[in-house]
């Protein structure tokens, strides 16, 4: 099970959950591709067969700068991930309100309309709740890993 791991942040902790992740599934058995820069032609070039999207909201809602050129490319040329599992970590801060994790909300939405199934309810990691979000991370990364080995 080839497993490719795409994130995007602002100040780094969503890249440094994200290389957790890769980290971990790869402890676990699973081929890990880690895109970092994210963009399209890499994470098609990895062939994945599930992806992870981790990502932290900043602006009002907004997902980072690093994510959008891969945000908006994915809905131009608007590849099916027809029935491939995914899941998305989003890092945010409920002090934001309505807005809170919008930017991982985003990614979700837009895996969704390409037909790839979410295999795990999105994580959110709240800045007001830990300043350990890597650790926070780590259950729902494993019972990831132990969905995808089935
Ligand atoms: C300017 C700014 C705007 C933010 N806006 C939001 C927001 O709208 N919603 C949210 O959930 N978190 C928001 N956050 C919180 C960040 O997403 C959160 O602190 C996250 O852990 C940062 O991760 P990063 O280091 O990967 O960028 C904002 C943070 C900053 C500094």
């Amino acid at each position: 099970m080839q497993v490719t791991v795409v994130s995007g942040s602002v100040y780094g902790t969503a890249d440094l959950v994200a290389d957790e992740a890769a980290a971990r599934l790869a402890a676990a058995g699973l081929q890990v591709s880690r895109v970092k820069p994210a963009t399209v032609d890499a994470l098609l070039a990895s062939q994945p067969q599930a992806i992870v999207l981790c990502t932290s909201t900043t602006g009002m809602g907004e997902l980072p700068d690093s994510l959008l050129p891969f945000y908006h490319e994915l809905q131009d040329r608007f590849p099916l991930f027809t029935g491939v599992p995914f899941g998305v970590i989003a890092l945010g801060d409920s002090s934001y309100g309505d807005t809170f994790c919008q930017g991982g909300q985003l990614l979700r939405e837009l895996m969704l309309e390409l037909q790839a199934r979410e295999a795990l309810p999105m994580l959110q990691l709240d800045a007001s709740e830990t300043v350990t979000p890597e650790l926070d991370a780590e259950p729902w990364i494993d019972e990831l890993a132990a969905l995808l080995k089935g």
